[in-house]
């Protein structure tokens, strides 16, 4: 069956064509029904089943003869070690772990903050919490205190699990002091903290809350799976909405089984046994998708590389890893292959390295630009497959489903909507629009089974966010058109979120840290283009009247502090001081003409603009920067 025939017989049964994916899922009892619609527009996909996720990643597979498969081939060129856990020894230290957080008395239903670096643990970790039916949220390390306590306080854990320390190349980044400095500044305060100390760094324990990893399961009962219902919350993960506060993107267990097993075949082109490598951070959603559950669930081995795409120690290690470790399918976001690009970039460096296990590279969370898809293409020899979903789905919507028939690559497009997504492009009514014309994107809902069926918490957030603008439709914050074969094009966020090195961030949280500089008056952040980055944040600042402080000291307090606030991962270190913002009559700030002036591309006058000369200064304050120049084009 082709592509065709298989989403044509998604959209005449979408029920029946998930319960028949469903069935290669061990449930403790086997759902009787894929959707309920009672709530419509919520919805929950196999609430009667009864399952657990551990159980299907590793036990299984234990059970089923693989007890001696690698399931985790850990890689770290920043710490010099490699090695190999069998699914025999996953199962083991997961159970152990899951023991120790039973003897701390977390049951199902707790949630649980894990803060760790790219190391074999963190999926223990994850796993763990899964066993015994607890909610675990990770906490990308790259972000700072405040943003770590905004998520205590969210998510209200009973345990934390971290990392003494991350290696970011040669650095050792101290995880500790930041974690014990979020619990400080949290209302919500954690019953305990599990540490994995690394040799590169010792944190110090805080008596009466922290307990040393290893220490904490000494003489514990190895815990079973709990069986939870298939609605029941896998994890909560946080992703930047248009506000500083972050959504809580809930992921229910049932359809995450069933789904991200259904992708590794049909979409990665893997089967049981091979290798799977996504080159991303386990505090991402690709992570959480492509490094932990996915592979594992389907039996894959999959690989965790603790390192960079460049210095760790060169631009050939993606190179090495893929060969050396036999990597079938490998995923990971434009921007590494950019970074490679500019570091060598006729691809020279690829010579000695056998990657000929490969079969094709997958790239998403960010725009692919042609110039790196066929740079990737030449070097690696390779198909290329762009695929474009984001946090609140957990996988692809629009990808090329090579495990079922490689549809013609178009450069530019992601290509096609998988089964489970009815992707149109609507006008500001809601309605279709026909090919090659510019629109929002919105999924008709159900969404499929593993799609946020809500935000933590948050359930009018959600609706409002996704629901409310389209009735009966998924808003997906993008914008973009579809051709005459129904190949989509993903051209830019509706809203005011920006895309950094493949990281989702929020203008407006980095607005509200500027705000909260005391000679801060107004401010406004853009995203710009960056030939490395795809994007980086832009601030600008109207001051206080009569503020007479040097501009500079200003600007480089303000890069202080959204690197304190928010974390390094925002790269905010463009800023300049303005006199006044541009703005309609009404008052609304004209960010996507600043975003525009700065890349120096066209943009039409708004006709409701207050004062047009604004965008002359606004030229002028970015120019020394190397901005809205003739020559600058994203
Ligand atoms: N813990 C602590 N700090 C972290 C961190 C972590 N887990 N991850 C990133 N940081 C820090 C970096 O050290 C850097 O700090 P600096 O400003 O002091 O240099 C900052 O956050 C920005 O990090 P990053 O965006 O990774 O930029 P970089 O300049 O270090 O590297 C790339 C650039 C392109 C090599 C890098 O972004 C990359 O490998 N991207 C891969 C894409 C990816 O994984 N995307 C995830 C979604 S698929
Ligand atoms: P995240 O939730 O961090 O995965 O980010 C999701 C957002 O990243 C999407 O809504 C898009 O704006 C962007 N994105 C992800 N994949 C692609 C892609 N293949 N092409 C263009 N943009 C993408």
């Amino acid at each position: 069956m082709g592509y065709a025939d298989v989403y044509e017989g998604w959209k005449a049964d979408p029920e029946g064509f998930w319960m028949e994916a469903a069935k290669v899922i061990d449930w403790d009892r086997p759902p009787t029904r894929a959707l309920n619609d009672s709530n419509a527009p919520l919805y929950e996909w196999f609430g009667d089943g009864m399952v657990n996720t551990c159980w299907n990643a590793v036990d299984r597979h234990v059970a089923n003869g693989r007890a001696d498969q690698a399931a985790i081939i850990y890689d770290s060129p920043v710490t010099d070690t490699k090695a190999t856990i069998t699914f025999a020894e996953l199962k083991d230290k997961v159970s152990m772990l899951a023991g120790a957080l039973v003897a701390q008395g977390i049951t199902k239903g707790d949630r649980v903050i894990i803060y760790m670096p790219m190391v074999p643990e963190a999926l223990v970790a994850m796993l763990a919490c899964a066993r015994i039916g607890a909610i675990h949220s990770v906490v990308f390390g790259g972000f700072a205190a405040h943003e770590l306590a905004v998520r205590i306080d969210d998510a209200t854990p009973k345990a934390i699990l971290a990392g003494s320390c991350g290696i970011e190349g040669s650095r050792v980044v101290q995880y500790k002091p930041l974690l014990d400095d979020a619990i400080e500044q949290a209302t919500h305060k954690p019953e305990v903290c599990l540490i994995l100390q690394r040799p590169q760094c010792e944190a110090t324990l805080v008596p009466g809350r922290d307990l040393d990893w290893h220490a904490a399961q000494d003489g514990v009962t190895p815990a079973e799976c709990v069986p939870v219902e298939g609605t029941h919350p896998a994890y909560i993960l946080y992703t930047s909405g248009t506000t500083g506060a972050p959504k809580g993107v809930v992921r229910p267990t049932g359809g995450h089984l069933v789904a991200l097993n259904w992708t590794m075949k049909n979409i990665y082109n893997v089967d049981p046994g091979d290798v799977f490598w996504a080159a991303s951070d386990v505090g991402w959603v690709v992570g959480h998708s492509y490094i932990c559950y996915g592979p594992l669930i389907h039996g894959n081995t999959t690989v965790v590389f603790e390192g960079k795409p460049v210095g760790t120690p060169d631009a050939a290690t993606f190179w090495r890893v893929i060969s050396e470790h036999n990597v079938r399918s490998f995923f990971t976001a434009p921007t590494a292959f950019r970074a490679i690009k500019r570091e060598d970039p006729k691809g020279e460096m690829i010579k000695g390295h056998d990657i000929s296990c490969l079969r094709a590279l997958y790239l998403a969370g960010e725009r692919a630009d042609p110039d790196t898809i066929l740079w990737a293409q030449r070097v690696m020899n390779v198909p290329v497959y762009d695929h474009w979903w984001q946090t609140e789905t957990g996988y692809t919507m629009v990808g090329n489903p090579a495990g079922i028939e490689a549809l013609p690559v178009k450069i530019g497009s992601p290509t096609v909507p998988m089964p489970g997504y009815d992707v149109q492009i609507l006008d500001e009514g809601g309605h279709p629009l026909p090919p090659d014309t510019l629109g929002a994107i919105a999924v008709r809902l159900p969404l499929p089974p593993g799609t946020l069926p809500t935000l933590w918490n948050a359930e009018d957030r959600f609706r409002k966010s996704y629901l409310n603008t389209f009735p009966g439709w998924y808003e997906t914050g993008d914008a973009g058109m579809k051709d005459a074969d129904g190949y989509l094009y993903i051209m830019a966020r509706t809203d005011d979120v920006i895309n950094v090195a493949g990281h989702r961030l929020s203008t407006g949280a980095m607005e509200e840290v500027l705000a909260g500089h005391e000679d801060v008056a107004e401010c406004a952040v853009i995203g710009v283009a960056d030939e490395l980055k795809g994007q980086l944040p832009m601030g600008f600042l109207c001051l206080n009247k009569g503020c007479n402080r040097p501009e500079a000291e200003i600007v480089s307090e303000v890069v202080k502090l959204v690197r304190n606030q928010i974390g390094p991962v925002a790269a905010f270190k463009l800023a300049v001081v303005v006199d006044r913002l541009p703005k309609t009559r009404s008052g609304k700030i004209l960010r996507g003409i600043m975003a525009r002036i700065a890349d120096g591309q066209p943009f039409k006058m708004p006709a409701t603009i207050d004062d047009p000369a604004i965008l002359d200064e606004i030229r002028a304050a970015i120019q020394p920067l190397g901005y809205a120049t003739e020559t600058k084009q994203p």
